[in-house]
Order: structure tokens, then sequence, then C-alpha cells
């Protein structure tokens, strides 16, 4: 745990950019509300305490706060610096320097933010901003620097003049302040601006006037420090955490033949060896054994397990499955509820119909069995282990060990010698 660190996130915002009845920091990026990435950052800092402002929806949003994460209700949204303000309440006490990430700002790493940390407790700083040279400034606060090259202050765009528009030093948001010159400032902020908001921004050309010590570190990576306001930028930082997500699973050992054109969620396992064909979606809690094969255009949702030596293939869905070793569903197949042996094959177009019309049932089709293409089972059923369904059958009652089933529904099938 690093003691001389709190963290305060800011998500009491409304977001109205998004244009949403969800709230912005709930959006999803890979699965999961960009929130919770920011959460990940601040425990991976060891930071002795952490604050969480909320506001709009903040009802919503509590379920995902990480316990131990102290949260600070802002019934008014009057900026960032009032968000700040009521924050610094929770940390009573608390001697040493304040980190303010945004709860907008997924895909910061932790490395980046420790390059900020070392360098402002290290040199003793007041104020360390983190900074980033974007090609595209607009909708950021711009970076003002003296003749020296000294950060004076921080101008947003709406009050921005146009030859201060055209500066692409922009303020990432992340800045660093020791607690005891932060908490002094709030009575100089005023909301004398375009938005009438306390701006957090403001505190930077406080310091600078009354010659407290403020300093700016770039970000080498600018990607990181993009904040989310709009569904565009959404979709930008989430093409950017897919990046991450299929660039540490090839480093892990699985191929995924055109990382453009996979989508894989946060934290689903695979294992080494497996190989990952485009046009391939995998959603929460799915674990892939080694040598897999899934896809091309296959979807595996919610709650999905594939043991080793498994092949998913072409417009196969599974959702809440385990299937077992060397199982193949090579073609055209939905299997829901359902628990795969090992050794099983899945012929072309095989449908577990689940879902009643009321309720969801399983489906359990033992190791070794063989379904024939097709072929329709209604749940709830049980396919005994070594069992074949032939082709286009529609199984509605269990089917027996080693039996045989053909026809709708489905009955044992005789062969013909023995009919007589
Ligand atoms: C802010 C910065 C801007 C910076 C940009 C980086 C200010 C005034 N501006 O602008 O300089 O370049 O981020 O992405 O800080 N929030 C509250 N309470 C409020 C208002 C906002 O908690 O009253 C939270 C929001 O939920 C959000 C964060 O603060 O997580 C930033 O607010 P947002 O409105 O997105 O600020 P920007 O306009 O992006
Ligand atoms: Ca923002």
């Amino acid at each position: 745990m690093n003691k001389n660190i709190a963290v305060i996130i800011l998500a009491a915002g409304k977001g109205t950019r998004m244009k949403s009845d969800t709230p912005k920091v709930m959006h999803p990026l890979c699965g999961r509300p960009m929130l919770s990435y920011v959460f990940d950052l601040a425990r991976g800092l060891g930071a002795k305490k952490t604050v969480v402002v909320l506001g709009h929806q903040h009802r919503e949003i509590r379920r995902i706060v990480p316990a131990g994460v102290k949260i600070v209700l802002q019934d008014k949204l009057l900026g960032t610096g009032d968000a700040v303000k009521r924050a610094l309440g929770a940390l009573a006490g608390f001697k040493g320097s304040v980190l303010i990430l945004y709860g907008d700002i997924p895909l910061l790493k932790k490395e980046s933010v420790k390059g900020l940390l070392k360098f402002h407790t290290g040199n003793a700083i007041d104020a360390t901003v983190l900074t980033a040279l974007a090609g595209d400034p607009s909708g950021y606060g711009r970076i003002l620097r003296d003749k020296c090259r000294a950060v004076r202050g921080i101008v947003e765009e709406a009050d921005a003049n146009d030859a201060e528009k055209n500066i692409n030093e922009i303020n990432t948001g992340i800045i660093c302040f020791s607690k005891e010159r932060l908490s002094g400032v709030f009575k100089y902020l005023k909301a004398d601006n375009r938005k009438k908001e306390y701006y957090l921004t403001d505190i930077i050309s406080v310091f600078y006037e009354k010659g407290l010590l403020v300093e700016a570190i770039r970000i080498k990576d600018a990607e990181e420090a993009m904040g989310i306001n709009s569904r565009l930028d959404l979709s930008r930082a989430s093409a950017a955490m897919r990046r991450r997500i299929n660039h540490d699973l090839m480093d892990k050992g699985v191929t995924i033949a055109s990382p453009e054109h996979t989508f894989i969620n946060y934290g689903v396992k695979i294992g080494k060896g497996s190989v990952i064909y485009p046009f391939t979606v995998i959603e929460n809690n799915v674990i892939i054994g080694r040598n897999c094969s899934i896809g091309p255009f296959c979807h595996l949702r919610d709650s999905v397990t594939l043991k080793d030596g498994t092949s998913a293939g072409n417009f196969a869905e599974l959702v809440r499955t385990r299937v077992g070793k060397n199982t193949l569903i090579k073609h055209f197949s939905y299997l829901g509820d359902a628990d795969i042996g090992a050794g099983v094959n899945i012929g072309a177009g095989c449908v577990v119909a689940n879902f009643d019309g009321a309720g969801k049932h399983n489906t359990k089709i033992g190791s070794r069995a063989f379904i024939g293409s097709d072929s329709v089972l209604v749940a709830p059923v049980e396919i005994g282990r070594g069992a074949r369904t032939g082709a286009g059958c529609v199984v509605t009652r269990d089917v027996a060990a080693d039996s045989v089933v053909v026809g709708v529904p489905a009955r044992p099938y005789t062969p013909r010698s023995k009919k007589r």
C-alpha cells in the first residue's frame, strides 16, 4: 500500500453527450462498465484511500463500487472543482498526495500513472498535470504555458479563444496535488465561465499565481488518456481495449487469425494452442481450453466453458453451456443451458430448444454421443453416453445410453430385420 497517496475518482456527471438512459460511466467497454477499469487502476496503485464522487443516477452505479472505496455524493453537479472539494471531506486526517482520476477515462495504464506519481512526489511538486499531445485536441482543456514554458493554467474549450484552441497540448484530466495545498484553494474558485461550473482546472492558474510549484508530464501514448464523452468515443475506446485483450491473448499463445475482426470481452480465458478464426464474438465468463478451434463466425455468449481440443465452428451459438474435451460442434448449432460430455459429435444444424415460452430448461448430452445433423433436442432432456440420434429427429424424451433414436418425435430405432 502507498500510504502517501489517496485517489479521488470523479463520476457524478450526467454524460449528456452520450444521449443515454444509462449513466455514462456504466457503459460497457468489452463487456464491463468503463468505471470498473478506473477502480482497477486505483487498486493497482495501492492508494491508502480511494473516494468516488457519484451524483447522477448514483443508485445504479453504486452496485459496481468495490468494497473499501468510499462513496461521496455530489447532489448538485456544480463542476469538477466542486466534486473534488466534496471528496476532500472524506479525506480528513490524510496527509500526502491526492490523485484525481476521471470515471470516463478507462484506458489509462498503471505504469503511466505511476510515472506521474513518482515525478510528483519525488520532486515535492504542488500540482502535476498529466498532459498529452493530441492530433485533434477538440473537446479537451488546453495547457497554457508562460514565456518560460512553465504551466500557467488550463483553458476549457468552451472558454478558449481561437489561438488557445490551436494549442494541441491537452489536459488529460489526471492531476496530482499536494493535499495540503489543494485544501486551501477552493475559496479562490469561481464559476465565471461559459458552463457556470467550478472547474478543477482553474486550480492550476490559482497555484501559478500564488507561486506554487506546478509541473506537467506528458503521456507517451495519447490514446490511453482518451476521455469518453460520446458514442463515437466509446466505439474508439472499445476498439483500443479490444486490441489490448487480443494482444494479451496472443502473447499467451493463442492464435487470432485476424484480430481486427475478433471481439473478445474482458476476462475471457483461452488456453495456448487454440485458434480463433475471424468474426467470432466471445462474451463474459467464457473459458476456452487448450488447442481448441473457434469460428469463423462463432458466438460464445455468457458463461460458456469449452474443454481442451473442442471445436465450435461456423455459426455456432452457445450460452450457459459446458462442453467436454474433444467435442466437435462444427456447423450451424444453437446450444443453450447444456452440459455436454467429452468426445461428442454435434452434427450440422443441431439445436437445443431450451425455452418453452415460459422458462429455460437444461439439456444433458453424455460423452461419445453422436447427435445427427438437424436434430432438435427439446429441453429438459438427457441423451445418454454413446447414444445416437438420427438426422432430422426431434427428441422430446430422454435417450438411454448407447441406444439409437430416429424420427419426429424421436423413437428407438429398430433395424428392419428385427421388425418381423
Ligand atoms: C474535463 C476537463 C478537461 C479535460 C477533460 C479530459 C474540467 C473542467 N475539464 O472535461 O480539462 O481535458 O476532462 O477528459 O475538469 N464530474 C463530476 N461532477 C461534476 C462534473 C463532472 O463528478 O459536477 C465528473 C464526470 O462524471 C466525469 C469527469 O468529472 O467523469 C469529467 O467531467 P466531463 O464533463 O466529462 O469533463 P470534460 O468536459 O470531458
Ligand atoms: Ca470527459
